[in-house]
Formats: C-alpha cells, structure tokens, sequence
C-alpha cells in the first residue's frame, strides 16, 4: 500500500470507528437523508442500501461513508433524472450488472475507496451501459492492471478518470483503448513501472498524474497535446522527449521533482513550457567534462535507448551538448532546488526571456555573474540560498535592468563580496535574506568611489522598497547607527549574532516593524517601548532572567522566549501577555516550580497556543526537573511559593539531629541525672 494511499483510508477508518463508537439510535429516522433542491446528502449515514424514499427528479445521490456492500439492480430504479452518484468509502464489492438500467444520464460517478476488485467483473458490464459518463472515480480499489483495463471497456464517453491508490504495474496500448474522450487521468501512488504506447488512444489527454508510481524513464515523449504532466515521486532518471517531431508540444506544466534524474531533462524542441519543477533530483551540467578530453578521453557522448518492439525509432540523446535542452523560452518558473548544478551553461539563462522565479537553493553553484547570465528583467524570485557562492558579480546595468526582482534570497552561502550598490540599484526589492554569510554592514564614513564592482559590506540605505530583511548568524557585532535610516522596514531578523550592539541603530524603525528577531544577541537591558507596530518577537536564547517590562505595553502576537533564564513570569505580566499573544514559546527555561501561576493563566487562556506546551520544564528546591504540565503546585505554600512539604523534609532530620545529639550528651555528661529522672517516675508508687 503506498503510503500518500493512506490517508483516505485512514480518514474511512476514523470514520468507521466514530461510527461504531457513537451509539446508534434504535430508532432510525424515517429519512436518513438532508434534502437540498435535488440533491439527497446521505453521507456518513449507517446505510447498507440505497434508501429508496428519496424524491423521483433527484439529480445528485451522496451516499458516502455508508455500509453499502452490492449496488442491485433495482436500487436506483426510481431515479431517472440521477446524474451524479457518489458511493466513496463504502464496502462494496460490485455493481450488479442492470443497476443502471434506468439511469442513462449518469455522467459523474464516484467509487472510491471500495472493494471493486471482488467483483470487476460484473461492475464492468454495469459501467458499459452508462452512454453519457463523463467522470469516474475508481481510486483505492485495489484493482490490477487486468482489472482495470475490463472495467474501462468501451468507456468512450469518459473524460475524467481518478486510478490512484491501486495496484497497476504497467501500462500498454490496450490499458486505455477505448478512452477516446480522455482529458484528465490520475494514476497516482500505483505501483507502475513501464508505460508503452499506453496514451496513444487518448489524443485529448490534456492533464496526467503519474506522481508516487516506480516508473525509471520516460523516454520518447510524445504526447503533444498534454498541457500538464506530474511524474513527481518516481524514479526516472531520464526523461527524454522525442526529437523528430516538428509540432508544438502544449505541455505548460511538467513536475519531474523527487526523482533520480543526473541531466537537466530534453525537453520538446517547441512547447510552452512555463513551469518547470526539477527539485530534489542529482542534475548537473557536463558540459567541462566534454569539453576536456584529457580527462575522459575515449567517454561517450551520447545514450542510445532502443525501442525493441516497435519501429517508432531509437532514441538518441546527446549526453553533453548543452545547447540541447529543449525549448524553454516561455518558462516562468524553474525550480532546481536540492539538485547538483555547479554553473549554467553558457546562455542558458538567457534562453529563458520570461523567467520570474528561479529556485535554486541547496546546489554547489560557486559563483555567479549577474552580467554574463543576462536574467530576464521580469525575474521577481530568485533563491540562491544555500550553495557555495563566496562572490556576486554584477554591473550596475545588469542591476537597474532587475527591475522587478521582489525577492532576493541569498543566505547560507559563504558571501564575502556583493557587487557594490547591490540593493539599492533593486527599485522593486521588497525581500533580502542574507543570514549566514561573511558579510559586513557598510560604516557610513566607508568611502564608496564609483569604480568599485564590488563590495565586502552591505547598506540599504534609501531602499524605500525593502520590507523584510534577514541578517541572522553574519557574525555582526554592531551595527551602525545610520543602517536603516529611509527603509520602512516590517521585518528584521538579527539572531545568531552574539553580543551585536542594536538599540540605536533600530530606533528609526520603531513605526514600521512588525517582526524583530533577536534570539541568540545576547542582549539584556533592551527597551521595546517604542516599538509600537511589533507583532512579533523572538528573544529567544538571550539568558534573560527577566521578561522585559518594556513589552507588556506593546500589542504582541508572537513571543518567543524559548531558553533563557527566566524563574517565572509575575501574574501582572502574565495577564497582561495573555490578554494579547497568540502563541507564545517557553521551553528552554529553568522555571520555579513553585511559581507557575503564569502556566495556569495562559493554559486557560483560550486564545494564546503555548507551543511545546507539554516540554516546559520547572525545577523545584532540589533542582530536580519536572513537567510543569503535571506539577503539583498543592506541594507549594500559596503565598511565596515554599512547600510545606519541603519545611517538613528539611525541619524534621533537624529537629531528630538535634535531639539525637541531645540525647548524647545527655547520657554522655549527665547519665547520674539522667539515672535519677528516670529511677525518680520508675520509681514512683503507681496506684491501681
Ligand atoms: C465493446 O467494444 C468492443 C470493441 O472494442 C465491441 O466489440 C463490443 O461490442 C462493445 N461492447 C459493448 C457492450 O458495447
Ligand atoms: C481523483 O481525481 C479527480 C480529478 O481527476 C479528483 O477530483 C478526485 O478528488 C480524485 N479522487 C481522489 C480520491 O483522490
Ligand atoms: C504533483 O503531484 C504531487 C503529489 O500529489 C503534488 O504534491 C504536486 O503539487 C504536484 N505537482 C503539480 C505541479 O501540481
Ligand atoms: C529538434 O532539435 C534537435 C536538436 O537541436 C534536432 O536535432 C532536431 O532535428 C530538431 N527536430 C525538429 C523537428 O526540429
Ligand atoms: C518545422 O516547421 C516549420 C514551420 O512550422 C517549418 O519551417 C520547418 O521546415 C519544419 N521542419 C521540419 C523538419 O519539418
Ligand atoms: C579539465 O580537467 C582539468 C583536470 O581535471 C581541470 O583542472 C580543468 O578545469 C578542466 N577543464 C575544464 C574546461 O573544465
Ligand atoms: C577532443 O578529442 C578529439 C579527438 O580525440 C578531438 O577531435 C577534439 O578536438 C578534442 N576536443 C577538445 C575540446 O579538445
Ligand atoms: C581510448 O581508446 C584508444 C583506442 O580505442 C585506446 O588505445 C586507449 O587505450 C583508450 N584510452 C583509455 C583511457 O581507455
Ligand atoms: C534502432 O536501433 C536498432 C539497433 O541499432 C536498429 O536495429 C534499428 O533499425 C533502429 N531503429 C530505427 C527505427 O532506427
Ligand atoms: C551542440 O549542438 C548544436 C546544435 O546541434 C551544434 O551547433 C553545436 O556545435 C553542438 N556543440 C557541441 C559542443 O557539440
Ligand atoms: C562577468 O561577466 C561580464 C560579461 O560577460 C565580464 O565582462 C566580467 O569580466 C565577468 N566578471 C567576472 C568577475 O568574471
Ligand atoms: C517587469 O515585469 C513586467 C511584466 O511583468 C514587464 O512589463 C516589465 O518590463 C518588467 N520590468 C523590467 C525592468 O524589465
């Protein structure tokens, strides 16, 4: 069973178990079914049939989550004007073979989730006399390859068809045959792993599914009327279009994601491709292999694929050729992320004049020169996070002609030099993340001469745009006070900088900002007051043994506070926190277990989610740690937070202490008094 399967069946299963828990009614109501013009909702009804006092002109019948087993003949006699029928998550076994004698206007038919492979058969002959179904769901059924293909039998009329979650392994000129009529075909999270000819029927196939199946190529691709192909989650390692055709192929979307794929794809040479998903393969380019002979002299260049059956032609793909990619000049999105990409090709980018967004965190890119790729100026998302980028280079041409780059993320590289005027030649800049970098901020006395390229700091002076920016773990220790005079800045992440130096230089930004990230800076005596349009806060990690009482007058949502020092929060602050928050972050603070108050204020506060809630962790007097969820504060005097029980522990081996050694000495120095008190009662004439 694939595992994305699951989720339908785990959401039956709930349902079934509610349903057995839930006590029924011994007196079952007359209709079970909610009525609404003429559509009958009997969903999640208990039903093991069709209930039969439903108006004669009903056009809809939802009779999901019920206990139907066989669809009889006669069940939906009554209903001539039927035209869409819902059966999913039921239990049945098939559709006897007239069920739908009197409902020839059934066109959306829905069967997920049943039992359909016990009896196929019958189901089959059944579906055969619907001339007008147009849609039909037969996912989680647990049908095979030869299963499926009889239940699709002369279905000619069908254009929309849902296989997911069933056990189908390969695909042939017959699977489909008779879907002439085909627009849209979901086979994801079956266990496919070769398709042949499978589609050549189906000429106005427009969208397919092949997502989660165990399919390794897909090689002669040529369905040129497909407009979107998902082929995420497989195992392809190659995916190669058919070279000799001239048509333009419609084929807008392609999802190649999660796969094995060592080659950027060979795409069809004319198509409007506009969304290319790549993420999560092993792509790169070879062109320097090629291109040096000394080090794989006799190397192939090319792989040859043999179509054995068929005279269809072999294909041929030359391996490193990178001027042969395929059209991509209508893309709009391209995302690579989590691949191998050291460099683009020569021109590679620029092939792409419409590019906006292009996604390539978590690569090996070693530099980049903005001027020699030549970016579209419609890019408006470029994500270079995360690869091993020590450089940008970039004129100031290239820059004003990025006139609509909005997003600009550059983080987790290992940036030491930007090109100079970098953000502020970026008119639509709104985005800028830089957090883990070497970079520096630029002092304001730092001469700037115009024939500097590049840069080893950063300003953003002036950059009206600039919205959010995201400097965390740049090693930074102070930031000059004139950084961010004339930004309007909402966001500011400056954590993980230890012992950075900030109050003044953020004090220009106390009308605008919205979220403040100071986790891991070390401050201490920071004042917030100012900060009136703060929604969010990250102090976390700062060893703060008090909250600041700058921020009860602010009007927080966000507040993270997560290890740090703090004993306890007094119940003034409390209340006036939890009027406000939505979520608040505690863990990580060595809390008096004895003054939890604070827990129990935002716990009943229905508004304020305490993320972790069950990990926020007190010590009590022994510096033993507990949960504060399950402390028992009744251990605790009310008033300052002692325990009874603690002055008991701690008062009674003291007060035995004491007298033990009394004793002692007593019996040590004074055993004759103690002889004589004790002989003195003994001896005492008792009375009977
Ligand atoms: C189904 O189609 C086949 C040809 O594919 C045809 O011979 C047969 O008569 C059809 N059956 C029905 C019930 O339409
Ligand atoms: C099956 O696919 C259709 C679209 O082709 C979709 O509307 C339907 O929700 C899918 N059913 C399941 C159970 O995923
Ligand atoms: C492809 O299918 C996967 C799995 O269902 C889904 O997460 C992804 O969003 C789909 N891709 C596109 C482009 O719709
Ligand atoms: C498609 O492009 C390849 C490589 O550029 C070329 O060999 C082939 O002839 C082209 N096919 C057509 C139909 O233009
Ligand atoms: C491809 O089509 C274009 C115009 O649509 C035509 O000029 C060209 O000769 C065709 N090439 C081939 C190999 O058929
Ligand atoms: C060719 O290979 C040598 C040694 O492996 C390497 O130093 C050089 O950069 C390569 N040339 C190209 C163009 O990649
Ligand atoms: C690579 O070697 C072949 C012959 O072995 C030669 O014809 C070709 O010019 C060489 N290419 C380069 C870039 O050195
Ligand atoms: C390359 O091929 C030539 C001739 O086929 C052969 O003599 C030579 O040893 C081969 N080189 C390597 C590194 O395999
Ligand atoms: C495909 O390649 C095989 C093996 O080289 C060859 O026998 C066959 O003729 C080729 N087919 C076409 C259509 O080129
Ligand atoms: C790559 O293919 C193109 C088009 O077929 C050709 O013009 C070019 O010379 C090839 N480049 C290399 C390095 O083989
Ligand atoms: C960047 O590319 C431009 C244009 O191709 C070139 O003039 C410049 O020297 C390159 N810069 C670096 C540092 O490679
Ligand atoms: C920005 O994008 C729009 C279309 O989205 C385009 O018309 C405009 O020319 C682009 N700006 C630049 C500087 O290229």
């Amino acid at each position: 069973m694939p595992v994305h399967g699951l989720t339908p069946i785990l959401l039956c299963l709930l349902i079934t178990m509610w349903r057995i828990l839930t006590p029924v009614s011994s007196h079952p109501q007359k209709s079970p079914c909610q009525l609404i013009q003429r559509t009958a909702l009997c969903n999640n009804r208990n039903l093991y049939s069709v209930p039969a006092e439903q108006p004669d002109n009903l056009e809809e019948f939802q009779l999901n989550y019920n206990h139907i087993q066989t669809l009889q003949d006669n069940s939906l006699l009554r209903y001539p004007s039927l035209n869409t029928l819902s059966l999913a998550c039921n239990s049945l076994d098939k559709l006897e073979s007239n069920t739908f004698q009197g409902t020839k206007l059934l066109a959306n038919l829905n069967l997920a989730n049943n039992n359909l492979h016990i009896g196929y058969q019958e189901t089959s002959r059944a579906l055969k006399t619907l001339p007008k179904l147009r849609a039909l769901d037969l996912s989680e059924n647990e049908l095979d390859d030869e299963m499926a293909a009889t239940l699709l039998q002369n279905l000619t009329s069908l254009e929309y068809l849902n296989l997911s979650g069933n056990f189908l392994q390969r695909l042939d000129e017959t699977s489909f045959r008779d879907l002439y009529q085909l627009k849209e075909l979901n086979l994801q999270g079956n266990v496919m792993y070769e398709i042949d000819g499978a589609f050549d029927s189906n000429p106005k196939l427009q969208r397919l599914n092949l997502a989660f199946n165990y399919l390794h190529c897909l090689t002669d691709f040529h369905m040129t009327e497909l407009v979107v192909l998902n082929a995420s989650h497989n195992f392809i390692e190659w995916f190669i279009s058919r070279q000799d055709l001239n048509d333009t192929f419609q084929l807008e979307t392609l999802d190649l994601s999660d796969n094995k794929l060592l080659f950027f794809p060979f795409l069809p040479n004319h198509s409007h491709l506009r969304n290319l998903y790549l993420s999560h393969n092993s792509i790169s380019f070879y062109q320097h292999l090629a291109d040096n002979n000394s080090t794989f002299p006799n190397s192939t260049s090319t792989v040859e694929f043999y179509n054995m059956q068929k005279n269809t032609g072999n294909v041929t793909a030359q391996l490193w050729n990178e001027s042969l990619h395929g059209d991509i000049s209508s893309l709009e999105i391209l995302d690579l992320r989590g691949n191998q990409v050291e460099y683009f090709p020569q021109g590679f980018i620029q092939k792409m004049p419409v590019l906006s967004r292009l996604r390539m965190c978590t690569n090996c890119l070693e530099a980049l020169n903005l001027t020699s790729e030549q970016f579209s100026g419609r890019l408006y998302e470029l994500d270079i996070s995360n690869n091993r980028l020590n450089q940008i280079v970039a004129d100031g041409d290239t820059l004003t002609a990025l006139g609509n780059l909005t997003y600009f993320n550059l983080s987790l590289n290992n940036l030491g030099w930007l090109p100079s005027g970098l953000f502020s030649s970026l008119p639509s800049l709104r985005s800028v993340d830089l957090s883990y970098n070497n970079i520096d901020i630029c002092l304001p006395e730092e001469p700037k001469t115009s024939t500097d390229t590049s840069s080893a700091c950063a300003h953003w002076k002036n950059v009206v745009s600039l919205k959010q920016l995201y400097l965390k773990g740049c090693n930074l220790k102070i930031i000059p006070s004139s950084t961010f005079s004339g930004l309007s800045l909402t966001h500011l992440e400056l954590s993980d900088n230890p012992g950075l130096i900030v109050q003044e230089s953020i004090e220009s930004l106390s009308r605008t900002l919205q979220h403040l990230g100071l986790g891991n800076t070390h401050i201490q005596d920071f004042d917030f007051s100012h900060f009136q349009a703060l929604k969010s806060l990250n102090i976390s990690r700062n060893s703060l043994a008090h909250l600041p009482s700058s921020l009860l007058n602010l009007d927080l949502k966000v507040l993270d506070l997560r290890d740090n020092r703090l004993s306890t929060i007094s119940s003034g602050q409390a209340n006036a926190l939890a009027s406000k928050l939505h979520t608040v972050f505690l863990t990580g603070n060595p809390f008096n277990c004895c003054q939890t108050e604070w827990f129990r204020t935002f716990e009943t506060t229905k508004t304020i989610n305490m993320v972790g809630q069950s990990d926020i962790e007190c010590e009590d007097l022994i510096q033993t740690t507990h949960r504060v969820e399950h402390f028992q504060p009744l251990l605790c005097l009310a008033k300052d937070g002692e325990s009874i029980l603690w002055y008991i522990l701690l008062f009674v081996p003291i007060c035995l202490f004491f007298v033990g050694i009394s004793i002692i000495v007593l019996l040590t120095f004074k055993p004759k008094m103690l002889q004589k008190s004790i002989k003195k009662k003994c001896l005492k004439p008792t009375s009977y």
